[in-house]
């Protein structure tokens, strides 16, 4: 997307979060970055934070500080009202072909911010995305990377 004026100070941000609350910070600081039509994708193994980080960006971009986030398994994609509308995806138990016939592409329009759990699935991504690597240290503590890539 042409003309998008960013604010970020730097294209990689690194974090070692130590604990759920922080974790959720993180994603409240990350979404003051993202601008309509921005994809996030969110990659890392079971339980190492992308729906608390998730809770933390929904958080971020709404007025309504009480929108209930949680890992739309069962239902693959849900909305949040959200005033720039998220799409919260989670393709955990989806097979490729399945994936190719959701139709993520229109989720991934002008107009809102799709997230995306279990990325690492996807067949197709746009050229310009924001990747979201969680990988699990211990119990409490897990290591983040925020990537800005305009190209892949
Ligand atoms: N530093 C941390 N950041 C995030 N979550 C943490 C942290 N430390 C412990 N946790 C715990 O890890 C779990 C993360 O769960 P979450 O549902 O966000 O994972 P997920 O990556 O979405 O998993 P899934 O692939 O099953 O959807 C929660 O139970 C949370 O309390
Ligand atoms: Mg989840």
């Amino acid at each position: 997307m042409q003309n998008k004026k960013r604010n970020s100070t730097s294209d990689k941000q690194h974090f070692v979060s130590q604990g759920p609350a922080e974790t959720e910070k993180i994603g409240r600081d990350f979404a003051q970055l993202l601008k309509p039509g921005d994809v996030v994708a969110l990659c890392g193994d079971l339980g190492t934070g992308k729906t608390v980080i998730t809770r933390g960006i929904v958080a971020g971009l709404s007025a309504d500080h009480d929108i209930f986030v949680a890992s739309p398994s069962f239902t693959i994609i849900i909305e949040y009202p959200t005033p720039i509308p998220i799409y919260h995806i989670d393709l955990f138990r989806l097979q490729p072909e399945d994936i190719e016939d959701l139709g993520l592409e229109d989720y991934m329009s002008e107009n809102g911010i799709t997230i995306i759990e279990w990325a690492e699935k996807m067949p197709y991504l746009p050229a310009e995305i924001w990747h979201v690597q969680l990988t699990w240290l211990d119990e409490n503590r897990r290591d983040i990377v925020i990537i800005r890539q305009d190209s892949l």
